[in-house]
């Protein structure tokens, strides 16, 4: 099954993305946490994507998508995968319809995560990551706290707060996400299926169940 999460920043694609990988066993792939790698090994790309994604504006095209034609080709990906964070607008959606032609693929569900900015902005604000990229399990301050303070229930590594979850670059995010969502949901209009996310996480992995 091939799904893609869309959603303003906070509206927890991560958060879900974690529990449909393990319901349906297939890989989630963020174009934002494979950026996020890029930057802190300063690779190429990396280093032309840090500007953008530290004033919360969109990397280049080219370079996004770029990362879904490779990854989507990877092992791991045969029997499906989940697009968080791709695509982002109308010329990212028409080239993953070509990619998706050329290998042979398509997508069977399209989850529109809606939240008000009053709630991404509490997200967002007291949210952590785990720093071991391997494990990458998020955390809020408040709404999922951690057993211990700052460390990962999964792996025991230090937790962070991300450098673009200030209040600034979110309210910015947010305004890129609103100029750039109405396209993308008129892409994907026949199977896109609205979820409330400002309810709690375990009602919103109900609703998801109910679509898997
Ligand atoms: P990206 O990493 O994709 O960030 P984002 O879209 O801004 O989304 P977030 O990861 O911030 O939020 P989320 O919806 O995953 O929320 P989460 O589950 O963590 O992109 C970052 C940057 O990379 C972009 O600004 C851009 O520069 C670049 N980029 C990425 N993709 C790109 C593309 N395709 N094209 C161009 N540029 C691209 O939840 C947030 C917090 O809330 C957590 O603490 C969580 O525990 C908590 N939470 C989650 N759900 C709930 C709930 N229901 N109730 C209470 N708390 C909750």
């Amino acid at each position: 099954m091939n799904i893609i999460l869309l959603g303003p920043p906070g509206a927890g694609k991560g958060t879900q993305a974690a529990y449909i990988v393990k319901k349906i066993n297939v890989p989630q792939i963020s174009t934002g946490n494979i950026l996020r790698e890029a930057v802190a090994n300063k690779t190429e790309y990396g280093l032309k994507a840090q500007e953008y994604m530290n004033r919360g504006d969109l990397v280049t095209d080219e370079i996004v998508i770029g990362i879904i034609r490779d990854r989507i080709q990877e092992s791991d990906c045969q029997n499906g995968y989940i697009l968080d964070g791709f695509p982002r607008n109308k010329e990212q959606s028409i080239a993953l319809d070509s990619m998706l032609q050329e290998f042979g693929h398509s997508i069977d569900r399209v989850f529109d995560f809606r939240v008000s900015e009053e709630n991404l902005l509490k997200r967002l604000l007291g949210r952590l990551n785990c720093s071991n990229t391997s494990c990458g399990a998020g955390y809020h301050e408040e709404f999922k706290k951690p057993k211990v303070k700052g460390k990962c229930d999964a792996c025991g590594s230090d937790l962070f707060r991300r450098a673009d979850d200030n209040k600034e670059t979110i309210l910015n995010r947010n305004k890129v996400y609103e100029e750039t969502a109405g396209p993308i949901r008129d892409h994907y209009s026949e199977i896109l299926i609205a979820i409330d996310s400002d309810k709690e996480i375990s009602e919103i992995n109900a609703t998801l169940d109910k679509h898997l």
